[in-house]
């Protein structure tokens, strides 16, 4: 057999046992929980959104999806990164899911291109010390058989 037979096969049998692990691989570096705040207040999330222990700023705010604590939909480190760069993919459950999105879109901005990757990082940092999520876990790229 040529090498990229073999190659192309073993990608098969790699992506087929890996299947259930799809977010093997993913992880973004440390990042700092007060920077993190920071952006999480520079980019007034809280105009939507409630935490527990901060204060939302004056205005007459239509939506108020709560942000942390225990018992919420997302489960793991992958969804809440998920929930920040791309809303629509999995949207919260709340109980009016009319106010939230239209047409199965998010109302929530799409910040890829107003924030760098490094405010991403202290963000969902900041955003995660808030809730009891399942880590991420740093991937070993040996290939196991
Ligand atoms: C214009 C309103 C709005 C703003 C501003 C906003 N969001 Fe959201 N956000 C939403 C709505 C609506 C949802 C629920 C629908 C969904 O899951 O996307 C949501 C969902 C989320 C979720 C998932 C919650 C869950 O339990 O599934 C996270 C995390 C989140 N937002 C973080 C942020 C952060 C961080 C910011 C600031 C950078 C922000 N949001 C700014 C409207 C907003």
């Amino acid at each position: 057999m040529k090498r990229q037979q073999l190659f192309i096969i073993s990608l098969v049998a790699l992506g087929l046992s890996g299947c259930d692990q799809s977010s093997k691989g993913f992880s973004l570096p440390p990042g700092d929980i007060a920077q993190g705040e920071l952006v999480f207040k520079d980019m007034q999330c809280l105009s939507c959104h409630t935490m527990e222990g901060y204060e939302r700023p004056e205005g007459d705010w239509e939506l108020s999806v709560a942000l942390g604590g225990k018992g919420t939909s997302l489960k793991t480190y992958g969804e809440l990164v998920t929930s920040v760069i791309n809303p629509s993919h999995r949207l919260a459950k709340v109980d009016d899911m009319s106010a939230i999105q239209v047409d199965g879109k998010s109302v929530m901005p799409v910040y890829n291109n107003l924030m760098s990757v490094s405010e991403l990082v202290d963000l969902v940092t900041f955003l995660e010390s808030k809730y009891e999520l399942v880590a991420y876990e740093p991937t070993n790229y040996s290939i196991h058989h």
